[in-house]
C-alpha cells in the first residue's frame, strides 16, 4: 500500500512531497503552511529539534504512521526469537542434521545463521520460516565482528563447550537497556569444571571434561534466562547430573529444553526453578517446532487496546500471556481466550494500573515499554517499576516528545494518562522501545515518523505488514527513499 490511500490531508500532502510531506505533522492546519515546504523549516517552526543523528537515520528504513485507526481482524503471531536463538545454536551439540520449523524471519536470526556457518555448519532455509542446520564439524572461536551485532550470541558458549570442551566467544558488547553481565554464566560454567578466563575481549573456556553438579544462578535481579540456557546446554552433555537451583521459567528455557529433549537429552523440571539435566553421551538430530513469540503477542494486543479496536491473536499460548491479559483486564479491556486464540476489544471505560516488572510468571520486561505506553494515554496514574533491567526507559524521552506525561525517578516512571499523544519524527533505540514508539505512532495525532527501524526488524517479524493488514495506515519507506 502506497501513501496516497491514507486519508484526505496526508493524501493532499503527498500529491506535492511524497517523502517530506509526513515527516512528522501530517495537518495542513498544525503547520499552518505550504505542504511543499522542507522538513527542517516545518520542524523548526513548532520547535522540534532535527538532529544530524536524525538526518543521518533517514537515509536508512523508516517507518510512517498515521494514528487514530482502530485496528480490527486477525493476526497470525510468528515463531518466539528469544526460542529460536538459543535452540539454533543448540543445533551445535549434534553433528546430526536438524530442522528447525516456525523460526521467525528476522535480522537476529540472521545474525545466529551467519555465526552458526562461520563455526562450520551447513545452514540452509528450505523456506523462510524453515532453518536446516548440519553441524557435522564444529569450530570452536566466534569473533568479535560476527557476536557484536547481537548479544544473544552470548548463548554459543553452552553448545560448544558441550560439544568440543573448548572455545572462545567474544564478550558481547554493551546494550542501551543498560548493563549485561555475564557472571552468573561463567559462575554455572565454572561449577560444571570449566576453567573460563577473558582475555583480549573474548571468554575463554575450556574443560577436560564437564561434571554435573548442584549450583544455583539467582542473582541481584532474579534469575538469568540465557545464563539458565547456557548451562543446560553444556549439561545435557556431562557427566552426571547437574542440578540448576533458581532456573529462568521463562517458557522460551522450556522451549529450549524441550528441543533438547527432542534430540535425546535426559532433563526434567524446566519451568520450575529447579532444572535436572541427567548427561547423556551423545546427542541426535531432531525436527523441531519454535513456540508462538508471547512478546510479539503482547505487543499486537497492546496494539489493539491502544486503539480501541478489536483483534484475534491466532495461534498463541495464553498461558505464557498471563500476567499481560490479566493486567489489560483488570484496566477494562476484554479479553477472550479460546484455545490458542485470544481477542481484544474495547467496550467500556479503561483506568490506568501501575505494574512492576520481574521474571516469569511476573509482568515481562520484555512488555513495559509497550505497556507503558498503553498507560501513557489511558485516563488515571500509573505507577511502572522495572525490576529486571532497571535502566531499561530509552522510551521515555522519545514518548515525552510525542506528549507523554511521564516522570522517571530511578528505575520507576509515574505515567500520567493524556487526552492524545502527538505525531513527531522519533528515533527507534531499542528493539521493545521501537515497538512502542510504534504503538505510540498508531494512537498519535497526525504522522509519526520512527527511524532507525532495524531495531524493531531485529525482533519483530514484518510488522508493519502485519498492522497494515489490521488496517492501521502505516508504511515503510526504504533507504534514501
Ligand atoms: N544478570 C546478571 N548476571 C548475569 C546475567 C544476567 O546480573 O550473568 C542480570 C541482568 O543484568 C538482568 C537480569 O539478570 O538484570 C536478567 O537478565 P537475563 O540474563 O535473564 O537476560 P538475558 O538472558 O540476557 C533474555 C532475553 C531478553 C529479556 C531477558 C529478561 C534473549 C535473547 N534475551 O536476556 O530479551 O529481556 O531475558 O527476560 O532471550 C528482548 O527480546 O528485547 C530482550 C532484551
Amino acid at each position: 500500500m502506497k501513501f496516497e490511500t491514507l486519508n484526505a490531508p496526508v493524501a493532499r500532502l503527498s500529491e506535492s512531497s511524497p517523502v517530506t510531506y509526513c515527516l512528522g505533522f501530517s495537518s495542513p492546519t498544525v503547520l499552518d503552511q505550504p505542504p511543499s515546504a522542507p522538513l527542517e523549516t516545518r520542524s523548526d517552526r513548532i520547535g522540534l529539534e532535527i538532529t544530524p543523528a536524525m538526518q543521518e537515520a533517514r537515509g536508512m528504513d523508516r517507518i510512517l504512521i498515521q494514528g487514530g485507526v482502530p485496528l480490527r481482524g486477525e493476526v497470525e503471531i510468528s515463531g518466539s526469537k528469544n526460542s529460536a536463538l538459543p535452540i539454533l545454536a543448540a543445533t551445535l551439540l549434534t553433528s546430526e542434521p536438524c530442522v528447525i520449523r516456525h523460526v521467525p524471519d528476522l535480522s537476529d536470526v540472521r545474525f545466529m545463521l551467519d555465526i552458526l556457518s562461520h563455526l562450520g555448519a551447513e545452514v540452509s532455509q528450505p523456506d523462510k520460516n524453515t532453518v536446516r542446520i548440519h553441524a557435522r564439524k564444529v569450530e570452536g572461536v566466534a569473533p568479535y565482528d560476527l557476536v557484536r551485532k547481537m548479544r544473544a550470541s552470548v548463548c554459543l558458549l553452552g553448545p560448544l563447550l558441550g560439544r568440543l570442551k573448548a572455545c572462545k566467544v567474544s564478550v558481547p558488547g554493551g546494550c542501551v537497556i543498560g548493563p549485561r553481565p555475564i557472571d552468573l554464566h561463567i559462575k554455572g560454567l565454572n561449577a560444571l569444571g570449566a576453567e573460563i578466563t577473558v582475555e583480549e575481549g573474548y571468554v575463554v573456556s575450556h574443560a577436560k571434561e564437564l561434571h554435573g553438579t548442584t549450583l544455583t544462578l539467582g542473582g541481584r535481579h532474579g534469575s538469568t534466562v540465557l545464563g539458565t540456557d547456557n548451562v543446560m546446554m553444556a549439561a545435557v552433555l556431562a557427566q552426571g547430573t547437574t542440578v540448576i537451583e533458581n532456573s529462568a521459567c521463562e517458557p522460551e528455557v522450556v522451549d529450549l529444553a524441550d528441543f533438547l529433549i527432542s534430540m535425546g537429552a535426559r532433563i526434567t523440571g524446566h519451568g520450575t526453578p529447579t532444572i535436572t539435566v541427567h548427561g547423556v553421551e551423545k546427542l541426535h538430530g531432531s525436527d523441531y517446532r519454535v513456540i508462538a513469540d508471547r512478546i510479539e503477542a503482547g505487543t499486537f494486543l497492546v496494539a489493539a487496546a491502544i486503539t480501541k479496536g478489536d483483534v484475534t491473536l491466532k495461534n498463541i499460548s495464553p498461558q505464557h500471556l498471563q500476567s499481560v491479559l490479566r493486567f489489560l483486564e483488570d484496566s477494562g479491556f476484554k479479553v477472550e481466550c479460546k484455545g490458542n486464540d485470544v481477542r481484544i476489544s474495547c467496550n467500556g471505560a479503561t483506568q490506568a494500573k501501575d505494574f512492576a516488572t520481574s521474571p516469569y510468571p511476573g509482568f515481562p520486561t520484555d512488555m513495559q515499554a509497550q505497556m507503558m505506553t498503553l498507560m501513557s494515554v489511558t485516563p488515571g496514574v500509573s505507577v511502572v517499576t522495572e525490576r529486571v533491567f532497571p535502566d531499561r526507559f530509552m522510551h521515555v524521552a522519545e514518548m515525552q516528545r510525542m506528549g507523554a506525561q511521564i516522570e522517571m525517578e530511578g528505575a520507576t516512571a509515574v505515567v500520567k494518562g493524556v487526552d492524545h499523544l502527538s505525531a513527531a519524527p522519533v528515533m527507534a533505540s531499542d528493539l521493545r522501545a521501537s515497538a512502542a514508539l510504534v504503538l505510540a505512532g498508531l494512537v498519535a495525532k497526525g504522522t509519526t515518523e520512527i527511524l532507525r527501524v532495524y531495531h524493531i526488524d531485529r525482533g519483530y517479524e514484518h510488522i508493519d505488514d502485519k498492522l497494515r493488514k489490521l488496517g492501521a495506515k502505516i508504511e515503510r519507506v526504504s533507504g534514501g527513499g
